[in-house]
Order: structure tokens, then sequence, then C-alpha cells
């Protein structure tokens, strides 16, 4: 009765896709636990490379069931164009392979109207936001007036109860923040269509893993976002309005954690972030711009979801020992390792500087965090291509070596090393 859990270390977009994806041969379910189609999560097979935002990574084999839970907040019309998209690609998301938690909260136009005004308010201070309409329908949720995905089950009743919140909300939109009223009416409609599609989707999430895990089948829990992303545990306030450490995945799912054998946390081999907020090992020079490609590649940090260019950075040791503690990590998985060919030197930083003061703990205020100084630990770089390396022993010395010293400063083993982004291009120590 396992349940894994694979999780983001650092700020998303850490490879946890190609993650699930590997992991996903020896699972039976798969199941999303948090955040919304903010998320942008890539698996690249043979030649094909899908970005999947709110269905789980799993559904690309052809039979893992795979669940998105109550901790979600799903767009109906963002998942609809996604679901068409898979099935134009003979993907089989049909209802016996996807089911979609009663529990979960919906993203409306108005959350997203919201969003993008909010952001706009902030001026200097803006998060960077996705624009999804994620904060705001969490609000909704925490503030008990969310419309969950149970309610898509009577149709009809649904476009009565989208026509009201519209409605409601357009007081909001219009005279606090004077945008253009929305159309309630012709809203209502396009959602009581949605609603008479994604019904035979609907489920008891919870009730659906515990007589799975009952039965001994596996559990992957595929989270997203990252640690310096949560809500709680985050750089807050540049943070997203979910919980995508490892405790989301039994908040969001609804299953308890006498189950969870394996927690791992997908870190990239050096770090970014797309959005506002400090990033201390942050470069902003050529070394960055390496880091970063020039978008020729797929690979290249430019978001998967919104198309921003990526911050990019040295790999932080203090970020992953915050990880590994608030996560519960067991393993780690250290993707694209093949970019780090070319550098003479790479660094990790492994403790921080804070007005002379030496902090080996990740400061929890972001105004702190801002004003910390990387203090770096430097290692000898290697120059040779390692995408067709298959195994640990024919890796260069000096990356066996950074491994090596990423184990040790985070006191877990690494079980999967990327050096592509195909599902081949991976070394497992
Ligand atoms: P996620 O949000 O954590 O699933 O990550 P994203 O999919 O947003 O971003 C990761 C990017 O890196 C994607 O383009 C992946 O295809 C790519 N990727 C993942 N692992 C590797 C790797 O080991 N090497 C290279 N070069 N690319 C990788
Ligand atoms: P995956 O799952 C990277 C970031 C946004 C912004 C902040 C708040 O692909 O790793 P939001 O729209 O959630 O209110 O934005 O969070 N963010 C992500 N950054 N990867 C993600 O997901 C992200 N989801 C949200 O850029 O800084
Ligand atoms: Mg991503």
């Amino acid at each position: 009765m396992p349940a894994v859990i694979i999780v983001g270390t650092q700020w998303g977009d850490e490879g946890k896709g190609r993650v699930v994806d590997w992991m996903t041969a020896q699972a039976d379910l798969v199941a999303r636990y948090g955040g919304g189609d903010n998320a942008g999560h890539t698996v690249t097979v043979g030649e094909e490379r899908f970005a999947l935002h709110l269905v789980p990574s799993g559904i690309l084999y052809p039979n893992k069931l795979c669940l998105m839970g109550a901790g979600m907040v799903i767009s109906p019309a963002r998942l609809s164009i996604e679901m068409d998209d898979l099935a134009a690609r003979g993907v089989d998301v049909s209802p016996d392979r996807l089911k979609i938690s009663v529990g979960a909260h919906l993203i409306l136009p108005y959350h997203i109207v919201l969003d993008g005004a909010l952001e706009a308010g902030r001026g200097k201070g803006a998060i960077g936001t996705t624009k999804r309409g994620i904060g705001p329908a969490y609000t909704d949720k925490s503030a008990r007036i969310g419309l969950r995905a149970g309610a898509m089950r009577d149709p009809e009743d649904f476009a009565e109860k989208v026509y009201q919140a519209v409605e409601d909300k357009n007081r909001l939109i219009n005279r606090v923040y004077g945008q253009a009223m929305l159309d309630s009416q012709d809203i209502a409609a396009e959602y009581c269509d949605y609603a008479r599609r994604l019904k035979p989707y609907l489920t008891d999430v919870s009730l659906v893993i515990q007589q799975a895990l009952e039965e001994g089948q596996m559990l992957l829990c595929e989270g997203a976002q990252g640690t310096l992303l949560d809500l709680n545990h985050g750089t807050y306030p540049f943070v997203t309005s979910s919980s995508p450490i490892a405790g989301g995945a039994l908040t969001g799912l609804g299953f308890g954690p006498r189950h969870v054998t394996q927690v791992i946390g997908v870190s990239k081999a050096y770090t970014t972030r797309v959005g506002a907020g400090p990033f201390v090992t942050e470069l902003t020079g050529t070394q960055g711009e390496k880091l970063r490609g020039t978008g020729a590649n797929p690979w290249d940090e430019f978001g998967t979801t919104t198309g921003r260019p990526r911050r990019c950075g040295w790999l932080d040791a203090v970020i992953l020992r915050y990880a590994v503690r608030v996560n519960g990590l067991t393993h780690m998985a250290l993707t694209k390792l093949d970019i780090l060919s070319g550098f003479e030197t790479v660094k990790i930083a492994i403790a921080y500087d804070y007005r002379g003061e030496r902090l080996e703990h990740l400061p929890l205020d972001a105004e702190v965090l801002a004003e910390c100084r990387p203090i770096y630990e430097e290692l000898p770089g290697w120059s040779e291509d390692i995408r067709d390396v298959r195994s640990l022993d024919a890796l260069p010395a000096a990356a066996r070596r950074y491994i090596a010293r990423v184990e040790t400063l985070t006191g877990v083993p690494v079980m999967l090393i990327g050096v592509g982004p195909g599902r081949e291009q991976a070394i497992l120590p």
C-alpha cells in the first residue's frame, strides 16, 4: 500500500513532469494534489513533447488511473482544451482514465480578471503570477464562497450558480477595480456545457485512493509548483496560494501519512525562478544567460505556461536542506545536469551572509532573504557533453563529484540524474 510523493524543491519547473513520467511505470494511480493550470509539466516521449497543465502526467501511460484532487483549483475551460488537445494526439482521456474530485474548486472567468487587476494594483510589488486566476480562486475557497467541482453534477443548477456568482463578482470587478463587467448569461451557458461534459468524471477521489491502497496498489502523487512557492512555507508573499509541499499531498488528496513510503524532491542541477521575489544565487550576466539558453531548445529556461524567461542561478544547498526538512525528503532527483557542461567551474551556495552574519538555514522573511548574499563553494566543472551517458561511472569525474557533494550537503541520496529531457535520458545510480 505505498504512496510516493514527488515534490519540487525550488521555485517550480524542476522537471517534476519528467520524474513523474519515469516513476509512473511502477505506479497504478497518478494524482495531482494542488494548484491549477499555473503548472506546466513537460514530458518528452521519443520525438513527442507534451506540456500538461491540469491533467496528471500519468495520462501518457495507457493503463494508469489519473486523479485530480480536492486541493486543486480547476478551470473547466482550460481542462476542456487540455483534454481535447490530448485526445487529438491519441491519448485516452475518458472517465475510465481520469477522475476529478468533487471537492476541487473551480476557476471561473472572474478569477482571471481579478488576478490581472490585483497584479496591476500591486505595481512594483507585483508577484508575477501566471494570471490564471489561482490566487482569487483559493481566496474564494478560504472565504467559503467558492464553487466546487461537485456542483457540476447538476448542470442546470450549476448554470444558475455560475450566473449568480458572476453577477456578484461583477460589482467588485466594476466598482472596485474599474474593469468591464462580464456577461453572466453567456458565461452561465458556456459553463453549463462544461458541466455536461465533465459530470462523468466527478468522484470522491479520497475514496478511490483508499480502496486502491487497501488493494496494495501504488499511488504516485504529482506535486506542482515547488517548496519555496508554498503558501505556508515559501518566500511569502512571492508564493502561490496552494500547498505544493509533501504535506499538501495528504490534505489535497485525503489520505493519511502512514501510507507514504518515499518522498522524492526534484531539483535542477542549478536554480531557476519565474516571477518576482528574492533569489540569492541569481546570475544576471553571461553565466545566467548560458544557463537560460537562447530559447532555441525546448528545454531552455522559458516558462512552459507563460513563455516568460526564467531567472537562473547556481544551485543553492540552503534551499535544498530546507526542502529536505519541510517535505521529509527520502530521495532527490537531480535534473538538467547536462546544462552544466561547459562551465570551467561550478558553484553551490552552502550558506548565506546576512549583514555579516553567517546563516545556515533559510530565513523565512522574504525581506531578510532579499538581503542575503551567497557563500559559495566552487567545484571544478566539466566540458564533456553528457547527454548520452547512462551510467554514473561513465560521467566525467567532476560531474560525479558534483552529485556526491549535493548528497553530502543535503544528507539525501540522489536516485535519478537527468541528462536530457527524454524518457531514457536518465542515470539511475
Ligand atoms: P516541471 O514544471 O517541474 O514539470 O518542469 P517544466 O516542464 O516546467 O520544466 C522543465 C524543463 O526541463 C522541460 O522543458 C523539460 O523537458 C526539461 N527537462 C527535464 N529534465 C531535463 C534534463 O535532465 N535535461 C534537460 N536538458 N532538460 C530537462
Ligand atoms: P510548475 O508546476 C514555476 C509562480 C508564478 C509566480 C507565483 C504565483 O510548472 O512547477 P500564481 O499564478 O500561482 O498565483 O503565481 O508562482 N508559479 C510557478 N513557477 N512553475 C510553476 O508550476 C508555477 N506555478 C506558479 O510564476 O511567481
Ligand atoms: Mg513547469
